[in-house]
């Protein structure tokens, strides 16, 4: 696959993708909506990818939406274009997704991690929803994933200040899972995400979906969501071979089905 905006490759059974807009820090324009998008949704189709990574790059995962491309828009235009809605393809990919998150991750950019199923950080990430400052909200789903990760106080300090949060706070406040070495930031995402890949997919697909239930419904609803995900693998042959290697002590081989 060839992009403008954006770098997709494959490492094993990893679809990487590498936010490649450096003069504007990773701005997150129309194409780089239209492009990740695509790509992502390309790998979550393939059979033979299993989990992916987006990064940015040392000094901005993403500093946002591209204030430049937005600055003349009317509202007319923005409700019929309805231009965020090319964002809706990434939280509907099944497959697990890991944002790398090293330098800004603002506005969008911010938005964009936290629609990711984890952040890992490198210790130069910087977190934050600036729009207001903008005169505007966030608006790829910020004020409601920040409040549910990390809570109302500091979402919404947040929100209504533009304070920007380092990766050592936002891992305190359970927006990171991780924080590494800027210089291993990659290599360390690959190797989370290869470990996931290498499990059985159908489990994985299920894990993520029930995870999620507990951000879209009550506990009951959610509780009962997983009850017949985890009742449905015993239809799979992954599921006779992973307890299977296990009674006999031996590696799994997962086939994904
Ligand atoms: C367009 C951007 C940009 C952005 C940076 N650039 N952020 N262009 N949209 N969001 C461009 C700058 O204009 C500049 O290009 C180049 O990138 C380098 O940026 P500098 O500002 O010179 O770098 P620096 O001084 O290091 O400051 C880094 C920064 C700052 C603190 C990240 O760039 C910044 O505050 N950016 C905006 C952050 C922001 O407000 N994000 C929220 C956007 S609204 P030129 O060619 O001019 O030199 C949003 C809404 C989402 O995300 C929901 C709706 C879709």
């Amino acid at each position: 696959m060839s992009f403008e905006t954006i770098i997709a490759e494959t490492r094993g059974r990893v679809g990487l993708v590498t936010l490649n807009r450096p003069k504007a820090l990773n701005a997150l324009d129309s194409r780089v909506a239209a492009e990740l998008t695509r790509a992502l949704a390309a790998f979550d189709a393939d059979p033979g990818i299993g989990a992916m990574v987006v990064t940015g790059s040392d000094k901005a995962f993403a500093a946002g939406a591209d204030i430049k491309e937005m600055a003349d828009k009317t509202f007319p235009a923005v409700v019929l274009d309805d231009f965020i809605a090319a964002w809706d393809g990434i939280p509907r990919l099944k497959k697990p997704l890991i944002a790398a998150v090293a330098g800004f991750a603002l506005g969008g950019g911010c938005e964009l991690a936290m629609m990711c199923d984890l952040i890992i950080a490198a210790d130069t990430a910087k977190f934050g929803q600036p729009e207001i400052r903008l005169g505007v909200i966030p608006g790829i789903g910020g004020t409601q994933r920040l409040a549910r990760a990390i809570g109302k106080a500091k979402a919404m300090e947040m929100v209504l200040t533009g304070r920007l949060m380092d990766a050592a706070e936002a891992e305190r406040a359970g927006l990171v899972a991780r924080v590494v070495p800027a210089a291993a930031l990659v290599e360390e995402a690959l190797k989370t995400a290869e470990a996931i890949a290498a499990l059985s997919t159908p489990a994985v697909v299920a894990a993520k979906a029930a995870v999620n239930r507990a951000f879209e419904t009550g506990l009951a609803e959610g509780i009962c969501w997983e009850r017949q995900a985890f009742y449905a693998l015993f239809a799979t042959a992954d599921q006779k071979e992973g307890m299977a290697a296990f009674v006999e002590k031996r590696p799994p081989a997962f086939q994904n089905r």
